[in-house]
């Protein structure tokens, strides 16, 4: 008997256990909601669906992604941030490690509304190249780490589908100019370095109409 009362008082442990992570975790969420209606909903909106093109769509986001972005804007030691924008840096200088990770936790759970598609030719351009890549310029199939639908492979690859067309070539200008350097093996900066202008602007515009 005596046995079976410590099985049942160590399952009971491990319950209360799994109970208290998960109603911390929600307060968590609840600690970014609070950050994200302050200081971020002006650009982002409060679920993180911008409607302004020029603002990334943060909603439904994976969670390691956005908060490795929120530690990459920081410019630490005094050296140029990884990404470097100097609208994002004041707004992640006084965010603290579990700020960011309650931020990113918060927008993960957000349902995304995908912005609007604009330019059906243009898309269908960029289409070819999303979903094959140019041979001839050795540029690589965007779905291959982005995924065919564009919902990415969680942390390393973000989703891009339905994202602004302006914000998505802001950042391929950005990975060329070298002030947003936080891929990994220059992975996104070699890709760009091979494609032109006009790719850019039609895998952009192709981006903003997936689902
Ligand atoms: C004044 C407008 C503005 C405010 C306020 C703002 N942002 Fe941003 N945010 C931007 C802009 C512009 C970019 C694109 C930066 C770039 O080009 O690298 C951006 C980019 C981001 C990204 C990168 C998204 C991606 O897909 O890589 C994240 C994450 C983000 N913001 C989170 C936040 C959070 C969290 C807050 C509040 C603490 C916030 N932002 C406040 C304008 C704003
Ligand atoms: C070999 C894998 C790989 C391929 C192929 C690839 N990407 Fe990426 N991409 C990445 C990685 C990794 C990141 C994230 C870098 C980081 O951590 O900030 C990224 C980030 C991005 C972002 C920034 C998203 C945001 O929210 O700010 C865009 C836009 C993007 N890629 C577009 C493209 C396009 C367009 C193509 C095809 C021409 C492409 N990628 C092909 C790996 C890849």
């Amino acid at each position: 008997m005596k046995f079976i009362g410590t099985t049942v008082a160590a399952i009971a442990l491990i319950f209360s256990g799994l109970v208290f992570a998960e109603s911390s975790a929600a307060d968590d969420v609840e600690k970014g909601k609070e950050i994200a209606a302050g200081i971020c909903a002006g650009c982002h909106n409060a679920d993180g669906n911008s409607t302004i093109p020029i603002y990334p769509i943060l909603a439904g986001q994976d969670s390691g992604y956005t908060a490795k972005q929120l530690r990459d804007f920081k410019a630490a030691g005094g050296e140029v941030a990884a990404r470097d924008n100097m609208i994002m840096a004041p707004m992640v200088a006084t965010l603290s490690e579990s700020d960011i990770e309650n931020l990113a936790a918060y927008y993960s759970q957000q349902q995304p509304k995908p912005g609007t598609a604009g330019n059906a030719s243009l898309a269908e351009a960029g289409k070819r190249l999303y979903q094959g890549g140019n041979l001839e310029n050795s540029i690589p199939a965007c779905s291959s780490c982005h995924s065919p639908n564009g919902q990415g492979i969680p942390p390393h690859y973000p989703r891009i589908d339905g994202q602004h067309a302006a914000y998505t070539l802001s950042q391929l200008q950005a990975f060329r100019l070298g002030t947003r350097k936080n891929d990994t093996n220059n992975t996104m900066r070699m890709i760009v370095s091979r494609m032109s202008e006009q790719e850019m602007e039609a895998v952009s515009e192709y981006i903003s109409t997936l689902r």
